[in-house]
């Protein structure tokens, strides 16, 4: 059982904590880009609690305008270890888009480290299609897959 809310400030040790176990180190972002993104005007966050407001989820989001169109920009989406395939993540990338669509937002993009297939599975199935490939974009020297879905065909619900 999980709810969803918006990241608050409170939640960055977290939030923290919960990155490091999803990415390796070099990947995995620092207390202080958290905090970057969390207090970004143009951020979207959101947050999969329990009843005891432990987090089991969470993903950030930028948008931005790109000749003329607004344009999102998944940062991270992280689920605990030990709670994938439950639908978090789904559940995650449907208020994503939802807080996207409600600025107007025509499409999100992401990149993905090309050896990353769970993450690449999951994005596939919402409906993301690469786009492209940046060399050595993760630590100077693992790829990345840029992978982009349109907001203007993404279904309203993934169920
Ligand atoms: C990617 C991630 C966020 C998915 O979270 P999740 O809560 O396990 O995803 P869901 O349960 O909502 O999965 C939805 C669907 O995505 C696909 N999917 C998710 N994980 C998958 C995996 N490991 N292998 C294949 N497909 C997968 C499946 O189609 C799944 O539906 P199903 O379980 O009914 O088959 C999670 O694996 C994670 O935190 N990974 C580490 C961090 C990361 O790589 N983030 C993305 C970086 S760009």
């Amino acid at each position: 059982m999980f709810r969803i809310r918006r990241i608050e400030r409170e939640d960055l040790d977290q939030l923290f904590a919960l990155d490091k176990r999803c990415f390796r180190p070099g990947i995995a972002y620092s207390k202080s880009e958290l905090a970057y993104f969390l207090n970004h005007s143009r951020s979207l966050t959101y947050a999969a609690v329990d009843a005891s407001e432990s987090i089991l989820g969470f993903a950030i989001a930028e948008s931005k305008l790109e000749q003329g169109r607004r344009i999102g920009h998944i940062v991270t989406i992280d689920v605990d270890p030990s709670l994938r395939r439950q639908g978090i993540g789904q559940r995650l990338m449907q208020e994503m888009i939802e807080g996207l669509r409600a600025q107007r937002a025509v499409a999100i993009r992401l990149e993905v480290a090309v050896d990353n297939l769970e993450a690449q599975s999951f994005y596939r199935k919402l409906g993301f299609t690469p786009t492209g490939r940046i060399p050595d974009f993760y630590m100077g020297t693992l790829d990345a897959l840029t992978m982009e879905c349109s907001l203007e065909s993404a279904p309203d619900s993934f169920s």
